[in-house]
This record gives structure tokens, C-alpha cells and sequence, in this order.
């Protein structure tokens, strides 16, 4: 039997600093360390964020080696998040990664953080992994899109935002209604008691399958300001409301086009991927369409984490597909 091939993967795109170890596609450790400093701003602060990162990495890489029992001289490659994402960020984890490739002479692997998001669903965690082609709803702080995905490497992005994510849909939300960033998983967990039906708010009209939520989020701004002319308590007296409604019109508009997609192309395998795949709503959504063949991230490879950086450097290390220590950090790439 051939010896099995132990990665180091790095996540430092964002705001979460992540080591993962993989024994080929098993994750053997995913330790993440998220910044609190960022919650009283409503979003995260680049500055804050790199330093962070700084401060997190070596104890959250030297975690998940322990974790794992592995030690690094029987690690086969160390890879990391190129991009894109928050260029202080990225640095961090691009030179950690680079300085200990080069000191252990192992290859390095560079990864496309949104081709990690889809790819995490190759991780080998008992569920069943999609069958090429499938589609995948892709939505994170950063991104939205629907990518029809051919094979482990060839993307077709059918359709993405042409303004703000849906990620941030929920995060500016959060920050106009006085709520804590991130503003996904709270705006979710007050929606649990409140009437969905409640409010109305303006959805886009846009070709294809595109998505814009900046109107949407506009329109949230301006009947909220209305209501607080008139009600000073408004927000707060109705927040379960409010985030219910909202919570339900992203979901709205992320299915129109992804049902689009699906009655247009054909491919009934649909997958979920990203930050905002971790919503049960999203999810329960996603499953009631009986018809289609499903695919839900396990809940700790939906957000920010290395182990999607580590299943896809393990598919890209079994192609050679190694890079090397002239690789640069980029804000921005394309799928
Ligand atoms: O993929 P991710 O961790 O980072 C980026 O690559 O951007 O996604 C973060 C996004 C944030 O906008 C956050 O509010 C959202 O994912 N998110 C959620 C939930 N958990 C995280 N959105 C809705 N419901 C959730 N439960
Ligand atoms: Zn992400």
C-alpha cells in the first residue's frame, strides 16, 4: 500500500485564522481561531485583521499539528490561501506558508479560496461527495455565485453578484438594525421566532442569473429610517420581524436564479458552499426540493476554515500541481 500523503494547510483570507491537517482527503485536525475584534465595527477592519492574524498563526498552526500527532518532518506539503481576499490577511498566511516550505523542503501548494469553498465537498467525512457536473450556490462575505462545476478544476461561473454578496446582504443588515457582525447566524437565530411575512422589501430585476442586493439592502435602510421617524423603539420592537423578513428575502432571491439554473441546464445536483451555506433555513430550502440530488457542507467547512484549503491542495498534489516561493498573495481572482 502507498504511503499516505500528510498536508499543512493555512486559511488567512479573512478574518479567521485556520490550520488544518489532512491524511490524504481525511481531516485529521481544523482548528480555527475567530477574531472577536471585529464584531463592534459591523465588518471587519483590514488593519486589525492582519494583525491578528499575525498574533494567531503560529498557535493555531502549532495546535493543529498536535491535534493531529503529526510533527512537521513528516509532513509532504504545506499550502495556503492565495486569494482572494484581504491583501494584509493573505500575506500573513502566503510568508508563513512560504518560510516553512522552503525550511522543511517540502513543495507548496497555492489555493483559490472560492474553488476551496466548492471543493470541501470532496472532503472524505462519510457523506457522499457530487458527481460531476453539478451546480453550486457559492455564497460567502466576498462572493456570490452559481458555478457549474465540470471537474475538480473546471469552473463556469453561470451567474454571479453584480454588487454585494449575500453575505453581506445579512452583514449590513445586521449593522442598520444595531446588530453584531458577523450578521448571518445572529439575524438567523432571532429570525427563528419571527413572522417571515411580515415586511416586504424590493427585490432585484436582473438578467439571468445574476444577483444584486445592494437595492434589496437599500430598501431595508430606507423603510427602517420611516419607521423610526415614527417609532423611536421600532427596530428593536420588532426585531424578530425584521430579521425574519429579511432572512427570507435573501433566501428568495438566492433560489430564483439557482432554480433557473437547474431547469435551464438540466443538472438536478446542487450543492451549497460558502459563509452563508451555514444557514438552516438555506438548508432546509435547499433539501425540500425533492427532486434535485443535494449537497450540504458539514456545518465546519461552511465558514471560514483550512480544511477546504487542505482537500483542495491534496487533489492539486496529486497532479503535481505544486507552486513555488516567487507565488504572490492576490485581493482578487477569477474562478
Ligand atoms: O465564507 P465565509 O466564512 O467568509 C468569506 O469568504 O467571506 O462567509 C462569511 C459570511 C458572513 O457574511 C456571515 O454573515 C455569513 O457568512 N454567515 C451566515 C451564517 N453564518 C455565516 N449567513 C447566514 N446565516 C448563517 N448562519
Ligand atoms: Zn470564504
Amino acid at each position: 500500500m502507498s504511503q499516505p500523503t500528510y498536508i499543512l494547510a493555512i486559511e488567512s483570507s479573512c478574518d479567521d485564522t485556520s490550520a488544518a491537517v489532512l491524511k490524504n482527503d481525511l481531516v485529521l485536525s481544523n482548528e480555527v481561531a475567530s477574531q472577536k475584534v471585529h464584531e463592534q465595527y459591523g465588518g471587519v477592519v483590514p488593519e486589525l485583521a492582519s494583525r491578528a492574524h499575525q498574533k494567531n498563526i503560529v498557535p493555531v498552526v502549532d495546535q493543529a499539528l498536535t491535534k493531529a500527532n503529526i510533527t512537521t518532518k513528516q509532513l509532504h506539503a504545506i499550502a495556503f490561501t492565495s486569494g482572494p481576499g484581504l491583501m494584509g490577511s493573505l500575506l500573513v498566511g502566503t510568508s508563513f506558508a512560504k518560510s516553512l516550505a522552503l525550511s522543511l523542503n517540502v513543495p507548496l501548494i497555492d489555493v483559490h479560496h472560492m474553488q476551496a469553498h466548492i471543493l470541501a465537498h470532496f472532503i472524505n467525512d462519510g457523506s457522499p461527495a457530487p458527481k460531476f457536473p453539478f451546480l453550486c450556490l457559492t455564497v460567502s462575505g466576498g462572493h456570490t455565485q452559481i458555478v457549474k462545476v465540470k471537474d475538480y478544476f473546471d469552473f463556469e461561473v453561470l451567474g454571479e453578484t453584480i454588487d454585494d454578496a449575500a453575505g453581506e446582504a445579512f452583514d449590513k443588515t445586521a449593522k442598520i438594525l444595531g446588530l453584531p457582525y458577523p450578521g448571518g447566524p445572529v439575524i438567523q437565530k432571532l429570525a427563528e421566532t419571527g413572522n417571515p411575512e411580515r415586511f416586504q422589501f424590493s427585490k432585484p430585476n436582473i438578467e439571468g442569473y445574476n444577483y444584486s442586493f445592494s437595492g434589496f439592502k437599500t430598501s431595508i435602510l430606507y423603510a427602517m429610517q420611516k419607521e423610526v421617524k415614527a417609532n423611536p423603539n421600532f427596530v428593536k420592537e420588532n426585531l424578530n420581524d425584521i430579521c425574519a423578513s429579511v432572512q427570507k428575502s435573501i433566501l428568495d432571491i438566492l433560489f430564483k436564479k439557482l432554480e433557473k439554473a437547474v431547469k435551464d441546464t438540466g443538472i438536478n445536483r446542487v450543492a451549497i458552499a460558502g459563509g452563508v451555506s451555514a444557514n438552516q433555513p438555506l438548508r432546509e430550502r435547499l433539501e425540500a426540493h425533492k427532486t434535485w440530488e443535494t449537497f450540504i457542507p458539514k456545518f465546519e467547512y461552511t465558514t471560514d476554515n483550512a480544511a477546504m484549503i487542505g482537500i483542495t491542495a491534496y487533489l492539486k498534489f496529486l497532479d503535481k500541481n505544486f507552486t513555488d516561493v516567487s507565488v504572490t498573495a492576490k485581493a482578487r481572482m477569477k474562478l
